[in-house]
């Protein structure tokens, strides 16, 4: 949950180092810093704050050198101080060094280098691997020093090494947080994710699990942790910086709800071939495999597990196949039956979410077959499940998912069709009217993007509020949850998500006039009566009705006091058209209460660590 950059060039470095620690500031964004080579002396700034707030004060224009680290931190070992910050150097200040993730053993190592004489100036765990480097650097090359070091480490690390002894070599080491290499004209970069570099290069190199790769300006050496040279190809990205600028928006999660829509047809069109979904050799499962599968596992955390709780909806109502949806970091603390031709999916925007890439690795270790539902191309889900179905969001910066999330669900509902046609769980005319229904969201959704200016009414009377509710059935109890969750992270305001039947179990105490009730009530045939009674329960007790209905219904607009509308469309699909307003409800709130929406406190974008 840091982000780490580091460049060697021919040219001077503090810009781009610059560059990236803004492009990768949603990662974290408690404390920052950075250090380069300059006349054979190191020059460290670091400080607590935001990157433009300590670059103000310690201006990185005049770290001079054509080497250089830099850091942004969300912080797990030790508070938010100056001495926490990274980068962390040894006690003569002659190695730097900055990392992301954990390291499990550091209190132990902590204690044998300081027998050793090692002065430790922070309260952090990464510092530890800096002193333990220097221990290792006597007659070997800082690769070589770093390898040895690694092996007395346990955890989860990215890290970015230099030192003055070898002022023209980087060493990048991946382990369980994101790491890849840029591959520049003349200059290389290590980085934890590839926007940081885009601005440079478009060619990456992404990282293993345990391989070390040896940068100077003008080469880019890999080996394994027993020191063996690999062969490692690179990537051309084919999206570009702009994509993950904002491109006029006030905030990177307002372009990204006002993005859905190309984001949905995106994902989905070339999987649509008439009334076919067809995922060529992404999902890695032949037409028997398909045919086989006799339970679904979905796996996933914070939003993505949301996704997976509609796409159990889906999977069961649909294609008729037992599904079980699991947080991913309590399945892989059990011991979890894994029976014959079990399917498990890990769903995740990043693809890098600790937890869920651990739940994946579990299944799969089990003997399950494993998918991925992801949005980073090359990221580590992907390459650890057997096949992958890339939403094709783009890159979502708002620490706050949105796209990403209504494109899960288009996945899934592709999936659903694809697997319900090759089991013949539904008709040819059923599986027709789905394929139509899907075809048509990216337009509707655009319908429900023009009802902004009620959700911001809604904004506008409710912002001051310290509670709320959000309700839901069926396949929208996981739209409930995921607005509940908007609204929390954004906004810092309480929010709960619940199934609206479940009001009568204790939740419906809670209800007063100062109370705002979201409650989705698409008109279906599956539970719209039956909202309306809830609808009910809350208006005789004074509770404040914010109602998602369909278009033309006219029966909630008498009950509720606010309606915001979503066009008609089949039940399930009503789930990706609901999202919309949750979305924008939450930010209007927030930047009402003045938030910082794209990076909201205690948050990082993509939790690379337990
Ligand atoms: C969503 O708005 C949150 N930022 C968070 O819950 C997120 O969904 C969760 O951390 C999982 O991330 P992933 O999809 O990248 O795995």
């Amino acid at each position: 949950m840091c982000g780490i950059i580091g460049v060697v060039s021919g040219q001077q470095v503090h810009q781009k180092l610059l560059d990236g620690l803004l492009s990768l500031e949603y990662r974290g964004y408690d404390s920052v810093g950075m250090c380069t080579i300059d006349k054979n002396s190191l020059i460290l700034k670091k400080g607590i704050g935001k990157v433009q707030e300590v670059h103000d004060k310690h201006d990185f224009s005049r770290n001079g050198g054509k080497i250089g680290l830099a850091h942004c931190r969300w912080g797990t070992h030790g508070g938010i101080t100056d001495e926490n910050a990274h980068p962390h150097v040894n006690e003569d200040k002659t190695i730097a060094l900055v990392h992301n993730g954990i390291i499990e053993n550091y209190a132990e190592l902590k204690e044998f280098l300081a027998q050793k004489g090692h002065v430790f100036s922070s309260e952090t765990d990464s510092e530890v691997i800096v002193h333990l480097i220097e221990e290792f650097y006597k007659k070997v090359p800082l690769e070589e020093a770093t390898r040895l070091a690694l092996h007395r480490l346990e955890g989860s690390y990215a890290l970015g090494i230099l030192s003055l002894r070898e002022p023209g070599k980087l060493v990048a080491v991946r382990n369980e947080s994101p790491l890849i290499i840029g591959v520049g004209k003349g200059e290389h970069f290590l980085a934890s994710d590839v926007p940081a570099v885009l601005k440079h290069t478009n060619k990456v190199i992404y990282l293993e699990d345990k391989e070390i790769a040896v940068l100077e300006k003008g080469s880019c050496t890999i080996i394994d942790y027993d020191g063996k040279a690999k062969e490692k190809q690179a990537h051309t990205i084919d999206w570009g910086v702009e994509a993950a600028e904002k491109a006029g928006y006030g905030h990177f999660m307002l372009k990204e709800i006002h993005e859905q829509p190309q984001a949905i047809a995106e994902t989905i069109q070339e999987r649509l071939h008439g009334n076919d979904v067809v995922f060529e050799d992404e999902i890695n499962l032949s037409a028997d495999e398909m045919r086989g599968v006799k339970r679904i596992i979905l796996l996933g955390c914070g939003t993505s597990w949301h996704a997976c709780l509609a796409g159990e909806f889906m999977l069961e109502e649909l294609a008729k196949i037992p599904t079980e949806v699991e947080y991913a970091s309590e399945f892989r603390y059990r011991n979890p039956l894994i029976g014959e031709h079990t399917l498990a999916i890990a769903i995740s925007q990043s693809g890098e979410t600790a937890d869920t890439v651990a739940a994946l690795k579990e299944a799969k270790e089990k003997g399950a077959k494993t998918l991925a539902i992801c949005n980073v191309k090359g990221s580590s889900i992907t390459r650890i499940a057997d096949g992958t179905i890339y939403t094709r969001a783009g890159p979502e910066i708002g620490v706050a998912s949105t796209k990403a999330f209504t494109t899960q669900l288009a996945v899934l509902y592709l999936l659903t069709i694809a697997l319900a046609k090759e089991r013949k769980a539904l008709t040819g005319k059923q599986i027709g009217s789905m394929v139509q229904g899907i075809r048509r969201i990216p337009l509707q959704l655009q319908s429900v993007l023009a009802e902004d200016g009620e959700i911001r009414n809604c904004a506008a009377l409710y912002h001051k509020k310290t509670n709320s509710l959000y309700l839901g059935r069926g396949v929208n109890f996981p739209i409930a949850l995921e607005g509940a969750l908007k609204l929390k992270e954004v906004s810092y305001i309480h929010a709960e998500g619940y199934p609206a039947a479940e009001m009568k179990h204790g939740p419906i105490a809670l209800i007063d006039k100062e109370m705002p009730v979201v409650i989705i009530a698409p008109q279906d045939v599956y539970t719209y009566r039956k909202i309306l009674g809830n609808i009910e329960e809350v208006k005789a007790r004074g509770g404040i009705i914010i109602a998602i209905a369909t278009e033309g219904d006219r029966e909630i607009p008498k009950k509720a006091d606010h309606a915001i509308f979503i066009p008609k469309t089949l039940y399930t699909l009503s789930s990706i058209l609901a999202a919309i307003p949750l979305q924008l409800l939450a930010y209007h709130t927030a930047l009402m209460l003045g938030r910082d929406v794209d990076k909201p406190r205690n948050l990082a974008k993509s939790v690379t660590v337990e």
